[in-house]
């Protein structure tokens, strides 16, 4: 299988990392493109510390914890629009907005894109395939939530950086993985399905 992954300025970078590092762990991916939009080393830096100042596969790799020779990333340049994902020409499965900007679900929205993500997910859009946005901001004004509204309308799946609680998290990294798995799910791609609920006889109060 190969995917296009975008990350964007939004909070949130540690869902992409951790996306990525499932998607290598799954086996079912052959190809992750991987475009990044010019906020993210900041945002990255703010919060989780990481340097992805003049990126490229190599420390993209590096910061994945990933084999220096795997093949699974091929790293493309956000003003790059001959790059792979730009065309419906090349076959894929679909593409990960995580995590979302509400810049770029408006970009994307508009039509007007500007760069290689909002090419790629016009392009993941006009050839019907499956286009996975996990926003994050909040509150949402009613221009966001318009903006989703008609992306959701266009074909894309909204799945917002909301991880749930009934698998009992005990640390930032089993939330953030609840919200990956999900993320996973919508492409059937295998994980750990520790957090899948599978049912419960519990009544209130108890
Ligand atoms: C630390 C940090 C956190 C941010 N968090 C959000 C956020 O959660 N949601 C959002 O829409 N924008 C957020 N922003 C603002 C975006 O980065 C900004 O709107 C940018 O223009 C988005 O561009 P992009 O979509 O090309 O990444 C944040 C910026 C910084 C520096």
């Amino acid at each position: 299988m190969e995917l296009t992954v975008a990350i964007t300025g939004a909070s949130g970078t540690i869902y992409a990392y951790r996306t990525l590092q499932l998607l290598a762990a799954s086996g079912a991916v052959k190809t992750v493109n991987l475009i990044m939009s010019s906020v993210v080393p900041i945002v990255a830096q703010v919060e989780m510390g990481a340097n992805l100042k003049d990126a490229d596969t190599k420390k993209i790799n590096e910061w994945l914890g990933l084999d220096e020779d795997s093949k699974l990333i091929r790293y493309w340049r956000l003003d790059n629009f001959a790059a792979k994902p730009s065309s419906g020409s090349n076959k894929q499965e679909g593409m990960i907005i995580v995590p979302c900007s509400m810049g770029t679900i408006g970009s994307i929205a508009s039509g007007a894109g500007t760069n290689l993500i909002h090419r790629a997910a016009d392009v993941t859009l006009k050839e019907g395939r499956k286009l996975v946005i996990v926003p994050r901001e909040t509150p949402f004004s009613s221009i966001h939530l318009e903006n989703m509204l008609k992306l959701s309308q266009a074909g894309a799946r909204i799945l917002p950086a909301a991880p749930g609680f009934y698998h009992r998290p005990k640390t930032i990294e089993e939330l953030v993985d609840h919200l990956c798995f999900r993320i996973l799910d919508q492409f059937d791609i295998p994980h750990s399905k520790k957090t899948q609920w599978t049912g419960e006889e519990v009544k209130a109060g108890e």
